[in-house]
């Protein structure tokens, strides 16, 4: 598990190798397995193959070219209607549980993927749903391509001593 952690790299890149509905399966499940505020979760799942939906997703923004390359997408869609009867402040933080964990599910079964924002920002909400054809209480948070990566990419440690404090917080 660790392991899988400390080697996840973003991937942007794709080989042309189809991903097998087993492994999407296991994403999914692995999606749905995150923790989220009272139990709610209010996501939903997208799944697109196709490679006209693909390449329009890649430009809903500057940063979502990744899309277009992938064996298939998934959108991560938070279904406030359906599933946060009251105001909920916590979703975001709900499906971006639900994202890491399609991550790392993603490289642990030799997959890659990246996440690719979404959600909080209005334009990109407002493109991705239309394009989509949404509903209005359905709100998509960010949209992962997946697929198998074209070339590896090395790990990429990041542990820093200093940004951990222990009992107190240092004052200069
Ligand atoms: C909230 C969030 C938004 C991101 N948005 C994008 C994006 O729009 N386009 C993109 O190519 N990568 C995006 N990334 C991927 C980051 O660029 C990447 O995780 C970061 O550079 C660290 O690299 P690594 O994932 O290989 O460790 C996003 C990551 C997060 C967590």
């Amino acid at each position: 598990m660790i392991d899988v952690i400390l080697t996840r790299r973003s991937i942007r890149r794709f080989s042309d190798r189809p991903v097998e509905e087993e492994k999407l399966k296991r994403l999914l499940e692995a999606a749905m397995q995150a923790p989220s505020a009272k139990n709610e979760r209010p996501w939903e799942f997208l799944v697109v193959r196709g490679k006209e939906t693909l390449e329009a997703l890649s430009q809903i923004d500057p940063y979502a070219g990744a899309m277009k390359n992938s064996a298939l997408g998934i959108v991560l869609l938070c279904n406030k209607g359906k599933y946060l009867p009251e105001e909920d402040t916590f979703w975001q933080q709900d499906m971006a549980a639900a994202a890491e964990n399609l991550l790392l599910a993603a490289h642990g079964q030799g997959l890659g993927a990246v996440w690719l924002a979404i959600a909080p920002i209005p334009e990109r909400i407002a493109r991705a749903a239309e394009l989509l054809e949404l509903p209005a209480q359905v709100i998509p948070f960010a949209m992962l391509p997946i697929g198998y990566p074209q070339a590896a990419k090395p790990a990429d440690p990041r542990y820093e001593a200093w940004r951990v404090f222990y009992e107190t917080y240092p004052h200069d």
